[in-house]
């Protein structure tokens, strides 16, 4: 299989916190992968891992045929990424926000217009940032985070805070990409059914710990097999982690 990035054993500890515990992904290339898990999961905290953000206490990755920790800097040019809620000057316009990062990272000059191009902003191009609308603002953090064509999209929640409207603007825009520039994307959310439409491939994350990955259909068989309804996606991904729950508490008990 062609994995684009693998991390392995992946662990980072706060104190005597594990906020991620042993973490295996295999994410393939040219594939939407969703990560998916409840609030304090620790997804955040392995996509920061993955920026070099923040560095793991145990375990490796290799991102692009790129290992860590010997190839840190060469990893940060495979990923454009989007972390948390993308922050900008807000009394410059969305054009020119894009022009300081295209600068920093020495790209073309076309590279700005055709990145507001591919996420629908160029009509809106030159209202101030403070100005936009979320989805507007989730729009051109995602513009940014692609701006040098990036192998790699690293998206944290970018459909955080948005409406049903804009949460499916942003999904179909970002569905969209691989296929309009080689890329592979790696997805969080905390819902299921958000991420079940665009992504190929599911990892489940729990307490720090993978609880399943591997693709939607084999969820689907997954679900069907413990008798649930396989429609209902959403219910079997949230009765994994309860189930996970209540056999962390028993074993706390013991
Ligand atoms: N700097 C830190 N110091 C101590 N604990 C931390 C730190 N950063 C994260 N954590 C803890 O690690 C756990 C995982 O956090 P993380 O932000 O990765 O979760 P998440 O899956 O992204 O959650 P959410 O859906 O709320 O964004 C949480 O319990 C969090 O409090
Ligand atoms: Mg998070």
């Amino acid at each position: 299989m062609n994995y684009i990035i693998t991390t392995e054993q992946l662990t980072k500890k706060y104190k005597n916190f594990i906020s991620v515990n042993k973490v295996s992904l295999h994410i393939r290339k040219g594939s939407i992968y969703g990560f998916l898990g409840p609030n304090g999961a620790g997804k955040s905290t392995t996509m920061k891992i993955l920026l070099g953000l923040t560095v793991p206490t145990k375990g490796s990755f290799t991102i692009n045929g790129k290992q860590f920790p010997d190839d840190r800097l060469k990893i940060l040019k495979e990923i454009g990424s989007f972390i948390e809620s993308p922050s900008f000057y807000s009394n410059l316009t969305g054009r020119e926000n894009l022009e300081i990062i295209r600068r920093i990272l020495g790209l073309k000059k076309n590279s700005v217009e055709d990145a507001l191009e591919l996420v629908g902003l160029t009509e809106f191009g030159d209202r101030l940032a403070k100005k936009y609308s979320l989805g507007m603002k989730q729009r051109l953090g995602l513009a940014g985070a692609l701006l040098g064509r990036p192998p790699i999209l690293i998206l944290d929640e970018p459909t955080n805070g948005l409406d049903p409207s804009g949460i499916h603007e942003i999904r179909n825009l970002i569905k969209s990409l691989p296929a309009l520039y080689d890329c592979t994307i790696l997805i969080s959310s905390h819902m299921l059914s958000e991420i079940e439409l665009i992504a190929d491939d599911i990892g489940i994350l729990n307490h720090g710990r993978i609880l399943f990955e591997g693709t939607l259909d084999e969820l689907r068989q997954n679900a069907l097999q413990s008798g649930y309804a396989a429609e209902n996606l959403e219910e079997v991904f949230l009765s994994m982690v309860e189930k996970d729950n209540t056999a962390r508490k028993q074993r706390t008990k013991l």
